[in-house]
């Protein structure tokens, strides 16, 4: 691939300026007026790159205002029961991000400098290679370029990148030293936010608006047109699974159950498992309802069961159980998904 651009305008100190120059006026011109941008600090860029990471800017928005109001600070994030912090997080999914997060804030709390280097935030729980560009370039000012998704698919257009990455994380990392190539030393977090914005606001997965890119003249697809082609990312079939839940009621409070153990920890959903030691079919019971959801590249069919009759349950439950008051909805961290089932299906 480092090849095929040998002969582009990358080559060229002078156009590489003017490349930056037209990127960085549009998105002075153009920039969203996202709550992390007013009155930037550290603390706030920290809280939006985990919030955005695997998640949409217009999803992030109303949980970043909610969360700088909860907690304005590494300080408060830092003291916060982790009840509290994953009720915040409650809707975004990937819980275990709000763990790291809070985490890092117990560290952070301490810092009387941040570090500046990427490889010291990398070794901060939850911190991969894009949280500490995004976090030094944008806060540090760091030359540290970020190569997400939006940014792979500038990049495949830019220079009409042919080779076929095996998936995502793979094109991200090859294409990592181009983006670096690339980067604005003088405004790297302005840079690296310009190029993530035009993913996210131009250049399209489908029907980029290539007429009004103001790096048009610079791309290589825009010029052939085969923009539909870049990236080539290999797409993961789709793996099916079907789970089995219960509904369990007993004067009025339903079963619910936190896993220790998945990326679910401390997230309430219906059990898939009962904790009764009698075999489940020998239960008269009913499907009350059939949910799909997709979780990464996995289908799920959700089956769930309901008993007739309340089957005999330890008292006081094993951990990780809990009997949920139809009037405790609101304070229980639930999964999105099964806060919305429960909501259809509790009459
Ligand atoms: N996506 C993730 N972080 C972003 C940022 N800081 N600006 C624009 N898009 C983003």
């Amino acid at each position: 691939m480092e090849n095929s651009l040998t002969t582009t305008w990358v080559q060229s100190e002078e156009k590489l300026v003017q490349y930056r120059m037209a990127l960085l006026n549009w998105f002075d011109e153009q920039r969203r007026d996202l709550p992390w941008r007013q009155d930037p600090s550290l603390y706030k860029t920290v809280v939006s790159e985990f919030m955005l990471q695997q998640t949409r800017v217009s999803t992030v928005i109303p949980y970043f205002e909610n969360w700088l109001n909860k907690f304005p600070d590494f300080d408060s994030l830092s003291q916060a029961d982790e009840k509290d912090v994953l009720k915040a997080w409650e809707g975004l999914g990937y819980y275990s991000r709000a763990r790291n997060l809070h985490q890092l804030s117990k560290t952070a709390a301490n810092w009387k400098q941040p570090p500046i280097s990427t490889k010291e935030w990398q070794s901060l729980a939850g911190v991969g290679p894009y949280i500490a560009a995004a976090v030094t370039s944008i806060s540090l000012n760091q030359p540290e370029a970020v190569c997400d998704g939006n940014v792979v698919r500038v990049l495949s257009r830019l220079f009409a990148i042919s080779e076929t990455f095996k998936d995502g994380a793979t094109a991200q990392k090859k294409l990592r030293p181009l983006a670096q190539k690339l980067i604005n030393t003088g405004r790297p977090g302005d840079y690296n936010q310009a190029v993530m914005e035009l993913g996210a606001t131009v250049c399209h997965r489908s029907s980029p608006l290539c007429s009004i890119c103001p790096i048009l003249s610079y791309c290589e697809s825009g010029r052939k047109g085969d923009w539909a082609d870049r990236p080539q990312i290999v797409r993961k079939a789709k793996k099916i699974a079907r789970i089995r839940r219960f509904w369990v009621e007993y004067k009025r409070s339903l079963l619910v159950h936190a896993s220790k153990k998945t990326r679910l920890q401390g997230v309430y959903e219906l059990p898939d498992k009962l904790p009764y030691s009698g075999n489940f079919t020998d239960l008269n019971s009913q499907v009350l309802a059939i949910r799909k959801r997709t979780i990464g590249s996995v289908a799920y069919t959700e089956e769930i069961h309901q008993p007739y009759k309340t089957p005999p349950l330890p008292d006081p439950l094993p951990s990780g159980y809990a009997w949920m008051k139809w009037s405790e909805l609101k304070n229980f961290t639930l999964s999105a998904p099964h806060r919305k089932w429960i909501e259809e299906l509790w009459v």
